[in-house]
């Protein structure tokens, strides 16, 4: 009887540290963590809205979705792919790639990713007035893009010369759209601190970016055992300790539930039953 009884406790104790908290913790194989999260009022309110778990891990912009191809949370990076973007090996018309203020702010590509301006006008801002955006990359030239490359093989064949392309970096791209730049096509590079010597084709073609994470507080809240979460309306830090309770700054300490919430869930009561049941029956036996 005994032995049953403190089974049960000890499973129903279990039981309860296991409740999930109502936030997802990966996507396909890439894990969401602090200071993202795919449910509303997961992880840092500055990354609402930011990320989508449809098919694949998005990342939302307002010139698209880009699939997300990692995130390092040590490095604090994040590697996004527009498949709409040329790369050596393919020619797509451009568009432009935009995001948010907030997300310029906290989320901006980093300084080892490259855009690279490709069959611009001789009229191009970035090739007069701003002539300055442009900068030497590792001693790489557009006949050399043009010429290893089979996607931009097209701009010089057409023209027999090279015209003109502009190594730059994200702000040229945020404050100038494609048409104020006049080039027709862009493709952006990343790691590219190191790619002095090495050619087009094994450049890595894509985006990435680089955020910060909020110093909220977070790190006493995950100690306790809770995800770091926000209040949907106000946006009001949260730590999400089970799908029963939040508290402001922590998790109670020793389980889950925390302390002055107002729904206490019903396991909580059933536990507190067999807690006086199991001394009960230990009075008797003695
Ligand atoms: C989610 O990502 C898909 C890309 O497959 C996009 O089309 C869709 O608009 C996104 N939804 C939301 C709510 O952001
Ligand atoms: C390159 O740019 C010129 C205009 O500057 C345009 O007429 C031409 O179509 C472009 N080449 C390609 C392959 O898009
Ligand atoms: C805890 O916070 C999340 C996110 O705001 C919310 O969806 C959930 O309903 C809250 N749960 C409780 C028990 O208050």
């Amino acid at each position: 009887m005994q032995m049953q009884l403190l089974l049960m406790l000890t499973l129903f104790t279990l039981q309860l540290q296991a409740i999930p908290t109502p936030c997802k913790t990966s996507c396909g194989n890439i894990p969401i963590n602090y200071p993202f999260g795919l449910e509303d009022g997961c992880g840092a309110p500055q990354f609402r809205h930011m990320l989508n778990c449809s098919t694949d891990l998005f990342f939302q912009t307002p010139s698209g979705a880009y699939k997300v191809e990692s995130i390092d949370y040590g490095k604090k990076t994040m590697t996004i792919y527009d498949p709409s973007m040329s790369t050596c090996s393919i020619l797509q018309p451009h568009h432009d790639f935009q995001m948010t203020d907030i997300q310029s702010a906290i989320i901006p590509p980093s300084q080892d990713t490259v855009f690279v301006l490709l069959n611009c006008s001789i009229d191009s801002p970035v090739l007069n007035h701003y002539k300055y955006l442009c900068f030497n990359f590792a001693g790489h030239t557009c006949d050399e893009l043009y010429g290893a490359c089979n996607a931009f093989r097209v701009f010089h064949l057409l023209t027999n010369s090279s015209p003109p392309c502009c190594f730059t970096s994200y702000g040229t791209v945020k404050f100038m759209s494609m048409n104020i730049l006049d080039c027709t096509h862009y493709t952006s590079v990343l790691n590219t601190d190191n790619l002095k010597g090495v050619g087009p084709l094994d450049w890595v073609y894509g985006i990435k970016l680089s955020f910060s994470v909020p110093d909220t507080g977070c790190e006493s809240c995950k100690r306790s055992g809770g995800t770091c979460g926000f209040d949907t309306d106000t946006e009001g830090l949260l730590c999400l300790c089970s799908s029963f309770a939040n508290s402001t700054r922590a998790c109670a300490a020793g389980n889950m539930i925390s302390k002055g919430q107002k729904n206490v869930p019903w396991t909580h009561y059933l536990l507190v039953l067999l807690v006086v049941a199991y001394f009960h029956t230990r009075v008797r036996l003695l």
